[in-house]
């Protein structure tokens, strides 16, 4: 390993938290790259059933330090909820640090964000309503304050000005209360008392780690599908889920990453608007939805269903330099008797194309799909590749001919140990 990228290789909740909390047992650092708290990775072990939105999925293990990085947008309030939780049920937070690059996602970018998708109408992205769009546009427009801002009250009051005499203008195109300065100046002193003994330049840290051979783990959020430059966009978050990022966003010079993880779900799923070749709308979705139990980790919305998409893992493997790929809930399928998966994309006039098109084209393209024999055989306690059900590794070896890269892990459970090396 020294630096391995874990990442989404779909439309997002593809188990990356999950493997993250696998592979942070033989880890140093664990750094959450980019996103914000519209994540939901949900890691199930000894200690019990956990969401994590903010907080580096490898926050369980006593020996790993967890750093959330300058590519992140950080809600502070929902961050201190969130560890609020984690020490309620007996976890030690106190490895984790802050990159005080990180942006601020502040109340009104939730404010915003519900009012711009209420305006769009017809058109709506389906965000999560977490404020994301709204603190990354203020990122790239220069305005934004940073966590590290925190620890110069002065400083901070002066960015804020800036900040919110834009927001204010906007809000009051809503007819939306404009934010006083004064009282979010007070919620600002609050959480630097909180937060400030958190709050590191990562730079010395990381070349520390680096020059001592530290293992290191890049959390991606979300999946390529929803990539703000390559996936559907405009039905993609604010942010950039693939591996080109996670040096920029960790702090990290990009050929020092080694690996790059994908995390693939047996089959798939998406969150909010969007194409989606192949989504099943009919009751073999609904049948995936209720045994793979696909309800978003962060809003409860019920996901999209669809066979596996072998298209889209194959534009997130380019995307990503993808050394290698784990695929997740595998037992899932264990009761289908015919699995199918999409191989190609037909367009409206009859061409097959191998590659994801631009979201206008994909919008009419129809699946082309290929069927593989259930194993309908519970695989939930294997944990060697020899002992899966011989229909299994065949549907595997498929997917990872499709996708041109090995699959190195499988998982057929949410719990820690339910998941085994190829
Ligand atoms: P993430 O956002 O990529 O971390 O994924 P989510 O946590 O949003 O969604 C993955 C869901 O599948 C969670 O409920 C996990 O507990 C669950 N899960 C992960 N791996 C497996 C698996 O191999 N089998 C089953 N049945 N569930 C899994
Ligand atoms: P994890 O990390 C699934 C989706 C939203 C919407 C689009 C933009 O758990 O995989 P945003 O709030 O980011 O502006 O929403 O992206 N989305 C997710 N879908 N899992 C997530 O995170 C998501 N984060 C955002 O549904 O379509
Ligand atoms: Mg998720």
């Amino acid at each position: 390993m020294p630096v391995t990228a874990v990442v989404g290789a779909q439309y997002g909740d593809e188990g990356k938290g999950r493997i993250v909390d696998f592979l942070a047992e033989d880890t140093d650092i664990v750094i959450r790259f980019q996103g914000g708290d519209n994540a939901g990775h949900t890691v199930v072990n000894q200690h019990g059933e956990f969401r994590l939105h903010l907080v580096p999925s490898g926050i369980f293990h006593s020996r790993v330090t967890c750093l959330i990085g300058a590519g992140t947008v950080i809600n502070p309030a929902a961050l201190l909820r969130e560890l609020a939780e984690l020490e309620a049920a007996g976890i030690d937070t106190s490895r984790l640090l802050l990159t005080n690059r990180a942006q601020m996602l502040l109340p009104h970018h939730r404010v915003l964000d519900a009012i711009e998708e209420e305006a769009r109408g017809d058109h709506q992205i389906g965000t999560t309503s977490r404020g994301i769009g709204p603190a990354y546009r203020q990122k790239a427009a220069r305005s934004g304050v940073r966590i590290g801002d925190l620890m110069h009250p002065e400083y901070l009051r002066a960015r804020l000005e800036l900040s919110l005499s834009s927001v204010n203008r906007t809000l009051s195109q809503f007819g939306s209360d404009p934010i006083e300065i004064d009282s979010l100046l007070a919620q600002c002193s609050d959480w630097a008392d909180k937060l400030v003994g958190r709050i590191v330049d990562p730079i010395p840290l990381l070349r520390q780690a680096l020059r001592n051979e530290k293992k290191i783990l890049l959390e991606g959020q979300l999946g390529a599908m929803k990539d703000l430059d390559w996936g559907t966009y405009p039905f993609v978050t604010s942010s950039n889920p693939i591996a080109g990022f996670a040096a920029v966003g960790a702090g990290l010079p990009p050929q020092q990453i080694t690996n790059v993880l994908g995390v693939a779900k047996a089959y798939q799923t998406s969150v909010g608007a969007g194409p989606f070749p192949g989504e099943l709308t009919d009751s073999v979705g609904v049948r995936l939805r209720d045994i793979g139990r696909e309800y978003g980790a962060t809003t409860g919305r019920p996901r999209r269903t669809g066979w596996y998409d072998a298209v889209a893992v194959r534009h997130a493997a380019w995307l990503n330099g993808m050394t290698e790929i784990a695929v997740t809930k595998l037992d899932v399928l264990d009761t289908f008797r015919e699995i199918k998966l999409c191989k190609a994309y037909r367009l409206p006039d009859g061409t097959c194309i191998e590659h994801v098109p631009d979201t206008h084209v994909l919008e009419q393209v129809e699946p082309v799909l290929e069927c593989w024999e259930g194993w309908q055989q519970d695989t939930t306690s294997v944990r060697t590749w020899d002992n899966l059900p011989e229909a299994a590794r065949c549907y595997l070896e498929r997917l990872q001919e499709l996708a041109g890269v090995p699959i190195r892990y499988v998982s057929v459970g949410a719990e820690r140990r339910a998941m085994f090396k190829v």
